[in-house]
């Protein structure tokens, strides 16, 4: 049992209709209040006005078109905002987009020099905007933790910040309003959670306890997400989803035993820098790849581990046989949500791959600490079986 830290200061408010108490849990935070969202869908769904109605003492200002794969030079304009018309804190409704692209306001509108900075260097990060959080899709867990994915389409790069106060202050959870969400991005959020936890799942030192809740939430998540897809206004399924959201990314799949270098996820942003494809549908490609390349006979007890907990496979089979039928019963889970197999299905091609590698290995945790350590020739090698 290794010694840990696990610092989670923000206040999930988890539930139906709870959209309501947001005036109380924002109220004495000061006067003047940006809503943050995306592309429109809170608008459509009513959610947007709900979180208006709750905001009535304050003096509002809005700014919507955050990007899926939030860009660099959006964020800027609404830093520009928050400077200008001294905002005291935002509020962002959305899904992990709109709560990235908020640290990132958050963040830079207090930081002199070019926000972009910020993703090379979070060291720099210094005094922040207060957020809350209105999750309406579940996916990244940013609405429990303290990071950010940004892009920036004129470098081809897709990087992270993060500081222990970027975390949101509160945020509120109801999984009635994610029935909207697309079965496309029900299933993208779906293989994000899943790989989130086998990220800290497949590492080389198990622990019981650790080991358990990766195991229950991959076998909730197996359980709910089709359930989502076939009848979107599950309440318990999207809630179930919503909870795993939460607690995929917080840390706590990771206490007690060795860090992670969250391999697929260092690959997977590479993919989204070049071609912006959605992070999930991405993930859902590479990770049977990045599974089978990690398969060797030191790794095999684990990933048969997997097999036996979380798809029921024989304790007593040879475990590379188990191990490789879990892989398969894996990707075979992703294509049944309909998620493609292959990065040409999203009409990614080779071209950046080994700038993709090159940058992987420059910007991201040192992946020698992988599961199976990765050199360069790995990830191609992951990249061309994807392909
Ligand atoms: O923009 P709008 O109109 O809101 O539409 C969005 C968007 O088109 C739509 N959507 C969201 N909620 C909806 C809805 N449509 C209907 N009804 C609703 N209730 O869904 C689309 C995708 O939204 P997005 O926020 O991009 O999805 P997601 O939550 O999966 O976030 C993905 C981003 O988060 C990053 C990813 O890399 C990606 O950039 N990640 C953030 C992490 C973190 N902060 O810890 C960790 C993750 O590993 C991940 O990297
Ligand atoms: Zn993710």
């Amino acid at each position: 049992m290794q010694d840990f830290d696990l610092y989670l200061p923000t206040h999930i408010v988890f539930g139906k209709g709870r959209v309501n108490e947001l005036g109380k849990l924002v109220a004495g935070k000061g006067e003047r209040v940006l809503i943050t969202y995306g592309g429109g869908s809170v608008v459509k769904s009513g959610l947007l006005d709900a979180v208006k109605a709750q905001l009535s003492d304050f003096t509002v200002f809005e700014f919507g078109g955050i990007e899926p794969n939030p860009k660099i030079g959006t964020l800027k304009k609404a830093i520009e905002l928050c400077r200008r018309e001294k905002i005291d804190f935002i509020v962002a409704v959305g899904g992990g987009s709109v709560i990235d692209g908020t640290k990132c306001i958050s963040a830079g509108t207090f930081y002199e020099g070019d926000a972009w900075d910020l993703m090379y260097d979070s060291s720099k990060i210094g005094r922040t905007l207060p957020f809350y959080a209105v999750l309406t899709l579940a996916a990244t867990g940013s609405e429990y933790d303290n990071s950010g994915v940004i892009s920036n389409p004129d470098t081809d790069e897709k990087l992270f910040l993060a500081a222990p106060n970027l975390f949101p202050a509160a945020s509120i959870m109801d999984p009635t309003y994610t029935f909207t969400v697309p079965a496309w991005h029900t299933a993208a959020g779906a293989a994000d959670i899943m790989s989130h936890t086998f990220e800290q799942y497949f590492v080389k030192e198990g622990n019981e306890l650790t080991d358990g809740m990766c195991e229950a939430m991959l076998r909730t998540v197996i359980k709910y997400a089709p359930e989502a897809i076939r009848h979107p206004d599950d309440y318990e399924a999207r809630a179930q989803l919503m909870m795993a959201s939460s607690f995929g990314c917080c840390g706590i799949l990771s206490i007690g035993r060795s860090g992670s270098a969250w391999p697929c996820h260092g690959i997977e942003h590479e993919i989204s820098a070049y071609t912006d494809i959605t992070h999930g549908a991405g993930l859902a490609i590479i990770t049977p790849h990045w599974m089978r390349w990690s398969l060797t006979p030191e790794t095999a007890p684990r990933f048969a581990q997997y097999g036996v907990r979380v798809w029921g496979l024989d304790p007593a089979g040879d475990p590379m046989e188990t191990a490789k039928k879990a892989i398969d019963l894996t990707a075979d889970f992703f294509r049944s949500i309909g998620l493609p197999a292959k990065l040409s299905d999203l009409q990614v091609t080779d071209e950046h791959f080994e700038a993709m590698a090159d940058h992987v290995l420059k910007h991201w945790f040192p992946l020698e600490g992988a599961f199976r350590p990765l050199d360069k020739e790995g990830i191609l090698a992951i990249l061309r079986a994807s392909l």
